[in-house]
């Protein structure tokens, strides 16, 4: 099974939000999973836009048992084999490329990598992926979109991000084709400058609430 659905899917499944980070600062990057976690947002998504973002993945894995860290931003193979050695249970891109493919094949590790275009998913679908990331989503015709991919890719069920917040989540969780939808919007920047854990744990307990399909 080239996409590891059967580790994936439980992850994607277990709660409608997956938060989407980016960690500026090494030292927020345990408070910030516990508090996820303790909001009832166990799996996050620590992407590779920060010089710290492998270092925070390790540190997360190693001492957050109750959190469930992915790494997201991966482009390519090295950014990929270093995310799975900090210790990532799962790996994102926001889009395909071969060489990724042929990497996540020899791991362990699922991967959920992006697709939009009817061209781009069903070549996805050939390679054996069926969950896929949608991004960015709103931009690329959000709700409607993926309404009119459900018939003719049926099968294909995908986790949108980009432009999802807590006031559009739940017309994406409604559709059918939709797993869960990821967003950067339970942990604001200027909570995590604040260090204000219990708000991102509040925010995080709204989102583990949205009700989905
Ligand atoms: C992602 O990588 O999934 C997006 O950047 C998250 O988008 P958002 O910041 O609009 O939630």
């Amino acid at each position: 099974m080239a996409q590891k659905t059967d580790k994936l899917l439980p992850i994607l499944e277990g709660q409608p939000v997956i938060p989407v980070l980016k960690i500026d600062r090494l030292a927020d990057a345990v408070p910030l999973a516990r508090a996820l976690a303790e909001g009832g947002l166990p799996a996050i998504e620590i992407t590779l836009r920060t010089p710290d973002a492998v270092d925070a993945i390790r540190l997360v894995a190693e001492e957050v048992p109750e959190a469930l860290v992915g790494a997201g931003t991966i482009l390519s193979t090295r950014n990929f084999e270093h995310a799975v050695d900090a210790g990532a249970h799962f790996i994102v891109s926001p889009g395909t490329t071969q060489e990724l493919l042929d990497c996540a094949r020899m791991s362990d590790i699922p991967f959920l990598p992006g697709g939009i275009t009817p061209s781009e998913i069903m070549s996805l679908r050939e390679e054996g992926y069926s969950v896929l990331k949608f991004f960015p989503a709103e931009q690329a015709g959000g709700t409607a979109f993926l309404k009119s991919l459900a018939s003719p890719l049926a099968g294909i069920r995908f986790c949108p991000t980009g432009g999802i917040s807590l006031a559009n989540a739940h017309e994406y969780l409604s559709l059918p084709n939709v797993v869960c939808v990821g967003g950067s919007w339970v942990a604001p920047d200027e909570l995590l400058k604040a260090k204000d854990w219990s708000g991102i744990a509040a925010l995080a307990r709204q989102a583990a609430r949205l009700p989905r399909k």
